[in-house]
């Protein structure tokens, strides 16, 4: 072969491994762009079930697709990880530390203190306050070291609020009086000084009373320096959802200056008892509208403040609101095989 021959053929070798190399990095890159996670300017998280992690295909690829954010459903929970006094079982939360280690998701850690999931031996335990405090501060404090540097933020108390703003006459008040709140936030800090700590509920997001005794008392928090950081909003709702009741209580905590998270959010489109049942296309059309208010209003809180969004599930299977009748809540982004719905589409154009 002559030299320019050489040349020009080396050169077109080049070309068409340079253009193989393009070719075959874009279809990828376009997938992964299309992820909710790079469509909004926050975190964008899911909670996860050990099962379908370890067993199911489709669910790992859209949580790898999605979702740039974790929370552990049922893993990290007192009664998973603390079954009896003497015995920490780490395997399930392991698991899922290592697969989102791996994959680069955040860890939100849910919930170290949550009175309706105390174990039985934890219901039944015998002993003075002292032995109460030991008691709360050995579970905080083995969970929160257990993970330090993987699980970035906590659900510290989780539920501790009546609807009438009164605390939950919970078996940590009576041993440990209302100031136990408080020190599970100390406790979690020392184990983890850089670990990101949430209170967390349910229908504070649209009640008024709740609203303001959970902002007193964080504002006591705030002044006492108790280490705290966010409020979550769990926002289990439905097409009921009274958004200008939402938007009130959105505001009342960019107010604060603390994060805030939408830490649990599922739509159900459950017909309210006595009423016709929606059409499949109709309750879809509707929860995809208020998926997509719900992640617009979120986008009014100032960036600093985003903790992100987390959906309480990936496909409507998953749900823990799964119910299988006609009227199905179906609350979630993703159907029973794991095709986007609507409401999919209308959180990934949300804000635009
Ligand atoms: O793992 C056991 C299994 O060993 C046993 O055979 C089976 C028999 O019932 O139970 C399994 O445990 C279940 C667990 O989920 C894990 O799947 C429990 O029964 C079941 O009650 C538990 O439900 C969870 C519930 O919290 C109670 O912990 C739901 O999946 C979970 O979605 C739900 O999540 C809560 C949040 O943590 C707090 N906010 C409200 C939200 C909805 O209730």
């Amino acid at each position: 072969m002559k030299y320019p021959a050489l040349i020009s053929t080396l050169l077109w070798i080049i070309l068409s491994l340079d253009a193989m190399a393009i070719t075959n990095k874009n279809p990828v890159c376009m997938a992964a762009d299309t992820g909710l996670k790079y469509r909004l300017g926050f975190p964008v998280g899911a909670a996860i079930k050990i099962r379908p992690l370890l067993n199911n295909n489709r669910y790992r690829a859209i949580l790898i697709r999605e979702f740039n954010s974790i929370t552990a459903e049922n893993a990290m929970k007192f009664k998973a990880l603390h079954p009896s006094a003497t015995i920490f079982n780490w395997s399930d939360a392991d698991q899922l530390v290592d697969f989102a280690v791996k994959h680069q998701l955040r860890i939100h850690g849910h919930a170290l203190n949550w009175p309706k999931n105390n174990p039985k031996w934890v219901m039944e335990f015998q002993g003075d306050s002292v032995a109460w405090e030991q008691l709360l501060q050995k579970h905080i404090q083995t969970v929160v070291s257990h993970f330090k540097g993987k699980v970035s933020s906590w659900d510290v108390v989780n539920e501790a609020f009546n609807d009438n703003g009164t605390l939950r006459k919970t078996i940590w008040l009576q041993k440990l009086g209302p100031d136990y709140l408080a020190r599970c936030f100390v406790y979690a800090h020392e184990a983890d000084p850089a670990a990101l700590l949430f209170y967390n509920d349910y229908g504070q997001e649209y009640n008024g009373k709740k609203m303001k005794a959970i902002l007193k008392w964080l504002g006591g928090l705030q002044r006492e320096h108790i280490p705290i950081h966010g409020l979550g909003f769990q926002l289990h709702t439905s097409l009921r959802i009274p958004i200008p009741e939402l938007q009130k209580s959105i505001q009342a905590v960019v107010r604060t200056g603390l994060l805030l998270h939408l830490s649990e959010l599922d739509v159900s489109v459950r017909s309210k008892k006595g009423e016709p049942l929606l059409t499949a296309a109709a309750s879809a059309t509707q929860q995809a509208a208020i998926y997509r208010q719900i992640f617009t209003i979120y986008q009014t809180v100032p960036a600093r403040q985003r903790f992100g969004i987390t959906l309480w599930g990936i496909g409507d299977q998953d749900s823990y609101r799964n119910a299988k009748d006609a009227d199905a809540d179906a609350p979630l982004l993703f159907d029973h095989n794991y095709q986007p719905k609507p409401a999919y589409k209308a959180v990934q154009t949300s804000g635009q």
